[in-house]
């Protein structure tokens, strides 16, 4: 016979409610996760540079290693709130498993939180060293970029200066970014590139067109009036086509 004085309490994984939450759990993970994937990925654009991919794959990562979280917690809630409620002072005779007071909740809550956050920052480090490679490129076009209320620049080795940019397919570029006015941010949307252009300061970033076509330059830092009209384009052509396009504009700024 059990002693009475220690009552067993049924196997908590056997209670009704925590197999309710974690079918809830299993379920909410799964819907959460291929929304959240689908969502974030229809809203972005079809991406035109390996950086532009490398993001979308970072954000169906993070969202699914973030879905059991999200999933775990909407359980819980459901659970709650579609269960019998108690009223009085005290805690029913039944709620034997705080787990406000398990140390082993806390421990596994812990520990899964800090491997979720180790996994958030090596991966992101890993992608950092890499874009920070890319800058160093000797081989890479540089152009630079300058902007200013409410247009972008830029400027090519040859001299050439342009307010749309001109690259070739599927060779490395390095952006030199700098703004003549106030705080402004490069930003090429289809090629994952988002920089701050300081004024007084250059900053750096580096990409590799992989897609031929016109891709989309805006500004991404609230400017003044016009921020939302400092856009342009980015024609991203054959190399045949940037060197005559190169050329012939280099003579016509010659000439003006
Ligand atoms: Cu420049 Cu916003």
């Amino acid at each position: 016979m059990t002693d009475l004085m220690t009552p067993q309490t049924p196997q908590w994984w056997k209670k009704a409610d925590v197999k309710k939450t974690l079918i809830l759990w299993i379920i909410s993970t799964a819907v959460i996760g291929y929304v959240g994937v689908e969502f974030h990925v229809r809203n972005i654009v079809a991406p035109a540079s390996e950086n532009m991919s490398s993001i979308i794959s970072l954000i169906r990562i993070f969202t699914w290693a973030a879905a059991p979280v999200a999933g775990l917690v909407t359980a819980m809630c459901i659970t709650v709130l579609t269960s019998s409620r108690h009223y009085g002072d005290n805690p029913p005779a039944e709620a034997d498993q705080e787990i406000r007071n398990s140390p082993k909740t806390a421990a596994v809550w812990i520990v899964v939180s800090g491997m979720l956050c180790l996994f958030a920052l090596v991966s992101g480090l890993i992608v950092l060293q890499h874009d920070n490679e890319a800058v160093l490129d000797t081989e890479a076009i540089q152009v630079n970029v300058v902007g200013q209320q409410w247009v972008w620049n830029f400027d090519y080795p040859n001299g050439a200066r342009s307010d749309d940019l001109y690259l070739p397919v599927n060779k490395p570029v390095v952006f030199h970014i700098t703004s003549k006015d106030v705080k402004h941010s490069f930003w090429i949307v289809q090629m994952g590139v988002k920089m701050d252009a300081n004024p007084g300061y250059t900053t750096e970033a580096a990409v590799t067109p992989d897609k031929i076509g016109v891709f989309d330059i805006r500004c991404a830092e609230l400017c003044g009036l016009l921020h939302a009209y400092m856009q342009t384009k980015v024609h991203v052509v054959s190399q045949i086509d940037y060197d005559a396009w190169l050329k012939s504009h280099a003579a016509m700024e010659a000439g003006a």
